[in-house]
């Protein structure tokens, strides 16, 4: 059941600490500091390739991946939703490799990229919630995110444990391709150790995520910007939006609106802006200010330090605990879920069962 919660998504917004530190106990050591990944069904050293492929959140998260899996390992990463991968005949590489990501497993077009990459002579490794899925079952390994049932049709913890999961094997390739010394390991694993606790603070900064949600439900468009390892997280917070309450919102690299979106920018829309401190941060504030500039409401989530600079001309300033730059994306993940569930709370839509959507799509 619910609990004392008046929604399965509020109820599972609330677990992502849980769930989080869960899914990172399973594939990383605390002692230790080192990734233990099972045994995948490639070597990562020896790919040149990796394509991902998964749908709506679940793909956001795969973009995520992207990130971090150049980063760190230095291996070039094709992501792409289901949908457009299966159809655009890929030129794929000799004993290349493939990451699915799928909360329910069933996800029907993302099947169909499964059997595609199979019959292409992939070896394929799926990041799923449901081990007795089909995608569990007919991959060449999977591994699982330890969210629990996720009733809610909108994804949440779901989606955090995908990003835990995906970062655990970001550090476990760049291991793997000699591209991170031990020391740099325990670097990364120790700032996504902290995320847990971390994301139990922000959930305790519901008050002012609720206030910000009754600003965002009177607008009619929204703009969330991003930058980064947070534009997929910029697009998630969009995706979640649209989908629970209904209001139009677009997720944009921040560089990118001055390439078009700008044109929208008045006092009615308000910008959500996901910009944290770190070496990104000077280019993301100026895009912020010039936004300001055009009477564009920005609203921002940042830490203590990006507030400094930020507070100057934004409306709305969200202050999120510090934490290294790899592990942001799943922190800044979990305000902008809370922000679309009190704007669709505010909006008295059917949260849990958000019209025209299923919990797993199993039509192409
Ligand atoms: C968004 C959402 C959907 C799913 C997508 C994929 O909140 O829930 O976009 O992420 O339908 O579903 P799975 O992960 O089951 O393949």
């Amino acid at each position: 059941g619910k609990g004392n919660y008046r929604h399965f998504m509020e109820k599972e917004l609330h677990e992502h600490p849980a769930v989080l530190g869960d899914t990172l106990r399973q594939y990383l050591d605390p002692k230790t500091l080192e990734v233990r990944l099972p045994r995948l069904p490639f070597d990562p050293a020896r790919i040149t390739r990796l394509t991902i492929s998964a749908c709506g959140s679940a793909f956001l998260a795969g973009m995520v991946g992207r990130y971090w899996i150049e980063q760190l390992a230095r291996l070039p990463v094709d992501a792409d939703v289901a949908s457009e991968f299966r159809y655009r005949n890929p030129p794929l590489p000799e004993q290349g490799a493939a990451i699915l990501i799928s909360q329910s497993g069933e996800t029907a077009d993302n099947m169909a990229a499964l059997r595609l990459l199979k019959e292409a002579g992939q070896r394929v490794l799926s990041v799923v919630n449901v081990p007795e899925s089909s995608m569990a079952r007919e991959s060449d390994g999977a591994l699982l995110t330890v969210a629990g049932p996720e009733i809610g049709v909108a994804s949440t913890k779901a989606f955090t444990a995908q990003l835990a999961v995906l970062a655990c094997l970001a550090i476990g390739f760049g291991r793997a391709r000699r591209e991170l010394s031990t020391l740099d390991e325990g670097r990364l694993a120790q700032t996504l150790l902290e995320v847990p606790s971390h994301a139990a603070a922000i959930l305790e900064q519901d008050a002012q995520i609720r206030e910000l949600a009754a600003e965002v439900a009177k607008a009619r468009d929204v703009l969330f910007l991003g930058r980064g390892a947070l534009y997929p997280i910029a697009l998630e917070g969009a995706l979640k939006l649209k989908e629970i309450s209904y209001i139009h919102a677009e997720g944009y690299a921040a560089g990118e609106m001055k390439h078009g979106p700008i044109a929208l920018i008045d006092s009615e829309v308000p910008v959500i802006a996901l910009c944290p401190s770190g070496p990104l941060f000077e280019k993301t504030a100026s895009n912020l200010q010039e936004a300001a500039a055009r009477g564009g409401r920005v609203m921002a989530f940042t830490d203590a330090e990006g507030a400094k600079a930020l507070s100057r001309f934004a409306e709305r300033v969200i202050v999120l605990p510090q934490l290294g730059e790899f592990s942001t994306p799943i922190l800044y993940a979990i305000p902008v879920q809370l922000l679309a569930y009190h704007v669709a709370v505010l909006k008295g839509t059917d949260v849990d069962q958000p019209r025209n959507l299923a919990k797993s799509v199993t039509v192409e």
